[in-house]
């Protein structure tokens, strides 16, 4: 039996229903996963102000015939330690230690020690997720890679980024957002697509292409950490082969950190 699995911290939005509406169709049981993971937050009152709601995100998953849902608490989780600073810290691997790496200390050790124990529950399986967080599915890639030593078998399905009709990438966070944040917010998405503009019109100059992304987001308001243009297939290339190119970018508006990406290439 294949089994689809979908791992979510809830406040279920479309871009999480994308992923389980996919595994549902490429599937014979479907599950998915809700827990706020305490582990991949560095700031408390980030995870205290995180957006929950149980009860709704149960019946949306019913609604769209998941056929089973978990969660837990981190006692149930992690039974061998009587605290959470006992939990043996999973390694994120060469992925991690840049970008989201650099800005959110311990965030891909806390994703990869979760995720790992997610895959461990579900077992052999087809795990979806969103491309929006392009460097989280390196890390759960590379994990997937690591697991099989372990004989279970985890194949990663990433699947494309849905976006509002402004072009701003769905998030559980966008709820923080007020309606002039908004709009500014879609610049980011103005950005991606003026880089990806510059690149169908044969610009290859890796630092040219980077002046176009952060031209974009050029505002008062928008504190970036980073925009940058990698090689997806080449991730900690120093000499980047133009062959393949994603622009990245994490900005901060009015508090509300936003991360979003577009493969340059892509039709
Ligand atoms: P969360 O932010 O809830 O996202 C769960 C999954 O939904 C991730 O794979 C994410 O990339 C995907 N997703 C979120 N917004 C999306 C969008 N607009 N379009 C497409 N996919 C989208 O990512 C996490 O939770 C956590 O780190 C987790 C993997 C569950 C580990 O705790």
């Amino acid at each position: 039996m294949q089994v689809g699995f979908v791992a979510t911290m809830g406040a279920l939005h479309d871009g999480h229903l994308s992923l389980l509406k996919r595994a549902i169709s490429e599937n014979d049981r479907t599950c998915a996963s809700i827990f706020v993971n305490p582990l991949q937050f560095d700031d408390s009152r980030d995870y205290k102000a995180y957006p929950t709601d149980m009860q709704r995100d149960l019946e949306i998953l019913n609604q769209y015939g998941c056929d089973m849902a978990f969660s837990g608490t981190m006692d149930t989780f992690f039974p061998e330690v009587d605290h959470p600073d006992k939990i043996k810290p999973i390694h994120p691997g060469p992925y991690a230690w840049d970008l989201e790496g650099t800005y959110r200390p311990g965030f891909f050790e806390g994703v990869a020690t979760i995720v790992d124990r997610l895959f461990r529950t579900v077992g052999d399986c087809k795990a979806y997720f969103g491309e929006k967080d392009f460097q989280q599915t390196l890390v759960v890639k590379y994990l997937s890679t690591q697991m099989k030593f372990t004989g279970i078998n985890i194949e990663i399905v990433v699947c494309p980024t849905v976006r509002n009709k402004g072009g701003l990438a769905l998030s559980s966070r966008n709820q923080h957002l007020g309606t002039t944040q908004i709009k500014l917010a879609n610049q980011i998405y103005q950005a991606l697509n003026q880089t990806q503009l510059a690149w169908r019109s044969s610009i290859r100059n890796r630092n040219t292409l980077t002046e176009i992304l952060q031209t974009e987001l050029k505002h008062p308001q928008i504190s970036i950490d980073y925009a940058e243009i990698r090689n997806p297939e080449d991730w900690n290339s120093t000499k980047l082969k133009m062959n393949d190119a994603i622009a990245l970018i994490a900005v901060r508006i009015g508090g509300v950190r936003l991360i979003d990406n577009l493969r340059l290439n892509q039709p």
